[in-house]
């Protein structure tokens, strides 16, 4: 029995942060083995908002080293970016055209987004979900690992695929496969380090707020030395009271390998004083591998650049497929 297929993403804005990684690219690393897995760099949402014309062709390749130096295995899995393949915006028109609009209006991440861009709210937010769509639809996905902020958009994803195939599949014949979420088991949502009942964002305009996969040892000591906590005494999870308590337990968990149970043990007497150094060594250590493979990379870009031309053509191969199959659906003539 051939694997089932996952697909994923993550854009390439500015660095990648713990959120990024612990959230996302940690768990396509656990469960890549027993996948046919594409991850690409979707550098054709990050131009839903207003993006910088000078760094983005550099973070689409940052993104992409930082896949491997996180424990992307090409043996299992295929990277590429998503701009290289004009399946995605190809298929991305097709899908508009049969997406009701109220759908795209009720996006919730589309209302945050487009409240903050105030007059500036370009077509492309709206259509943001259709490109997610036909992302994860090209490729016959089976699993998509999200976090919880995505999975109206993956909803939207399924209810796309059904209508494509209700109009243009038989019963026998679906035209699009319909994706399932693929949603964590152990709870990593990782919370920004200066609220800890808010996300940790690339978007926060605080630096503090965050650690990224790249910070020096020295922003990652200061960063958790100014980080928020509260007065008491003894650390303990899961206390609506104390959000940032919970989460820094969390981090250390995470990043220490250790279940939740003996981090609990370990801690429930500790202070902020002998757990925050304790923290920051734990994350210089877990991230020291991931910036040593990441340097390694970047430092040969012929190698990346293969390895992502390579990507390109067997994901190619996939989605180009299924473009022809939709277009056909459609009704379109075979091109000449
Ligand atoms: N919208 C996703 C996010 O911000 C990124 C994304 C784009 C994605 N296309 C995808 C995730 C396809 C999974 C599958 O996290």
């Amino acid at each position: 029995m051939s694997k089932q297929r996952v697909l994923s993403g993550v854009q390439p804005t500015g660095n990648l942060h713990l959120g990024n990684y612990l959230g996302a690219i940690r768990n396509w690393v656990e469960i890549q083995q027993q996948y046919d897995n594409f991850f690409c760099v979707v550098d054709l949402h990050a131009i839903t908002v207003p993006h910088d014309r000078a760094t983005l062709a550099d973070n689409t390749y940052k993104v992409a080293a930082l896949y491997l130096a996180c424990g992307i295995d090409l043996a299992y899995s295929t990277i590429f970016i998503q701009s290289h393949i004009p399946a995605h915006s190809e298929l991305t028109w097709l899908l508009n055209c049969i997406t009701p609009l109220n759908w795209l209006e009720r996006m919730i991440q589309f209302k945050e987004k487009a409240l903050k861009q105030g007059e500036n709210v370009g077509v492309g937010l709206l259509d943001y979900p259709v490109l997610m769509a036909a992302d994860i639809l090209l490729y016959d996905t089976d699993k998509v690992p999200v976090g919880e902020d995505q999975k109206q958009h993956l909803e939207l994803t399924r209810d796309i695929a059904v209508r494509v195939n209700d109009q243009f599949g038989s019963k026998d014949k679906p035209v699009l496969k319909l994706p399932d979420p693929l949603i964590r088991t152990e709870g990593a949502r990782v919370m920004s380090l200066t609220d800890g009942t808010s996300k940790m964002s690339k978007s926060d305009p605080s630096e503090m707020s965050r650690i990224n996969l790249l910070d020096p040892p020295e922003a990652i000591a200061k960063k958790i030395k100014r980080c928020k906590t509260d007065p008491v005494k003894g650390l303990e999870f899961d206390n609506p009271e104390r959000p940032e308590c919970n989460n820094l337990l969390t981090l250390y968990g995470l990043l220490s390998g250790k279940p939740k149970s003996e981090v609990a043990i370990e801690c429930q007497d500790m202070g902020w004083g002998q757990f925050k150094p304790l923290l920051t060594e734990t994350t210089i250590e877990a991230l020291k591998p991931i910036q040593e493979k990441y340097q390694m990379i970047m430092s040969d870009r012929d190698y990346l650049k293969s390895i992502l031309r390579d990507g390109r053509q067997k994901a190619e191969a996939v989605a180009n497929e299924t473009l022809a199959r939709v277009k056909s659906a459609f009704g379109y003539s075979t091109p000449l």
